[in-house]
């Protein structure tokens, strides 16, 4: 523990000593995780050890318009009480000085073996995108993620490729047969996103193997990566930057989503059939992975979703969180003057593949079950045309048996409805901020779950087929929803809150 990490523990204690009171925050959300005070951005680390699962986010505590980037840490067995323990990571080495940036945890017998980012952006006249960054692979670990060891260079910035500007981060590890894998994020020189893949038979000296890219330039970033096996396929997430705005695609300014590859066969190397595998040039030149990026589905189709990150938990459910926030943006929240505090998590999200109603396999989204828990006693029947009020504002809604034409409206003007072809998330410039109108396709909606937090709001449409995340801001702590539909079952649990410790 040297100087400035005592320093800015002592700065983070004192601004975390200073919010108000969670019964004076109207915003605060009580089952979707945000930070103690500051700024929440990805979610980093996750994982479950020892039956415990460990929430770490890209934490910036002292102002809640972002700034110096930390790790903040929380911990759960169940999702229903959480507990807070601190910021282990700042930027307290040279190798990080200008940020504890995103990364993951790779957990076995030994414990927790934590890879991130340490940004650093050299004092001079720079870019900082093609000259003037450094961006090291470090290592952390612990045995009972409590405690950790000293951070580690594993790759120094010098060892990257040729060819690749200063943005490479982001890295997620796993393992496959007898090897280590790592992908990292990157952009090219020539401004177009890449994932380097790196190999490894002890977590210390890494490889660099692959470079995966695409057919047409697909965005000039790939932020925050990951590869996992689902449903004996696999599937890589990545988080473009740049892509054009369509009408029904990419409509919010930075994209997070998916490719699936279909192959049905776990191989004990690093793979994706799908993609064409154009040979390395030299004996040891990583290979060329070209994506087919033309299969690449959104995670997210609302306003407020990016840079998701999963893990196996262990009873081996594949579980995504992601950030409700969106670098950039251009419409804002309301908690940031006085509360302190800006963005939280998704629920968490278990994964499955499954085939959609237009006959395509998709990655289903469906809250963990765990969430369940925070309902409160029986379940109110609602009758279509119909509105009920929540007095906590906190609900769970299931509507099934949904007829081709409705919508539903919750507070004072956040809308979705469906035309039997088109979905569309609308909210006014009160509750919306700056949100307008994200629309989506798909030929017929059978259910939706609609989670309603204090100021967040995720639809989850056909089990998760599709799912749309906004935050909304309202006036009051109630909040009520109408059904406007000729037909349908609809039950309303309310929901408590998690407790916070
Ligand atoms: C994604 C991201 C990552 C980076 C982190 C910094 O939101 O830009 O690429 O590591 O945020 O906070």
């Amino acid at each position: 523990m040297n100087e400035e990490y005592k320093r800015l523990q002592l700065l983070i204690k004192e601004a975390e000593d200073n919010v108000p009171n969670d019964d004076e925050c109207l915003y605060r959300n009580s089952f979707h995780i945000s930070p103690p005070t500051g700024w929440l951005n990805d979610p980093n680390g996750l994982c479950q050890m020892d039956g415990e699962y460990h929430l770490f986010f890209q934490y910036s505590p002292l102002d809640a318009r972002g700034g110096m980037k930390a790790w903040g840490h929380y911990v759960t067995k169940d999702f229903v009480n959480v507990t807070y323990l601190g910021a282990p990571f700042v930027p307290d080495k040279d190798f990080d000085r200008n940020g504890v940036y995103s990364g993951s945890s790779f957990v076995d017998e030994e414990g927790m073996h934590i890879f991130y980012t340490g940004n650093v952006k050299l004092p001079g006249e720079y870019d900082y995108t093609y000259s003037g960054r450094r961006a090291d692979t470090i290592l952390v670990e612990s045995k009972d993620g409590r405690t950790f060891t000293d951070k580690k260079v594993v790759i120094d910035t010098d060892e990257y490729p040729d060819g690749f500007s200063c943005h490479i981060r982001d890295p997620k590890v796993w393992k496959q047969g007898d090897s280590y894998y790592m992908v990292l994020g990157a952009r090219t020189i020539n401004d177009e996103g890449r994932i380097l893949v790196y190999r490894s038979y002890d977590m210390l000296k890494w490889t660099l193997t692959e470079i995966i890219g695409s057919h047409e330039k697909f965005g000039y970033m790939w932020e925050c990566p990951d590869y996992f096996a689902l449903d004996n396929m696999h599937v890589i997430s990545f988080s473009p930057q740049g892509l054009e705005t369509c009408e029904l695609r990419y409509q919010n300014i930075y994209q997070s989503g998916y490719i699936i590859d279909e192959c049905n066969s776990l191989d004990k190397d690093f793979s994706f059939s799908n993609i064409n595998d154009i040979e390395a040039s030299g004996e040891n030149a990583p290979k060329r992975f070209i994506l087919d990026e033309s299969t690449f589905e959104e995670w997210d189709m609302g306003f407020d979703f990016y840079a998701p990150q999963t893990f196996l938990d262990e009873n081996g459910r594949r579980i995504l969180i992601g950030w409700a926030g969106v670098p950039d943006a251009e419409y804002s929240n309301l908690e940031v003057e006085t509360e302190k505090r800006q963005h939280c998590f998704t629920v968490p999200r278990l994964l499955n593949i499954k085939v959609g109603v237009d006959g395509k396999n998709k990655v289903f989204q469906t809250p963990i079950s765990e969430i369940d828990n925070l309902r409160i006693g029986d379940g109110i029947i609602i009758k279509p045309k119909s509105a009920f009020i929540s007095d906590t504002g906190l609900m769970d809604i299931l509507c099934d048996n949904l007829p081709d034409v409705f919508s539903v409206n919750i507070g004072d003007g956040v809308n979705f409805s469906y035309d039997g072809e088109l979905i569309s998330l609308e909210l006014n410039n009160k509750c919306g901020l700056g949100r307008k109108l994200r629309k989506a396709k798909l030929s017929k909606i059978n259910s939706i779950r609609i989670l309603v937090d204090s100021s967040i709001i995720e639809y989850y449409i056909n089990d998760g087929e599709i799912v749309f995340t906004t935050r909304f801001y309202k006036n009051e702590q109630k909040v009520k929803a109408f059904f406007d539909m000729d037909e349908a079952d609809i039950t309303i649990y309310q929901m408590k809150s998690m407790t916070m410790k």
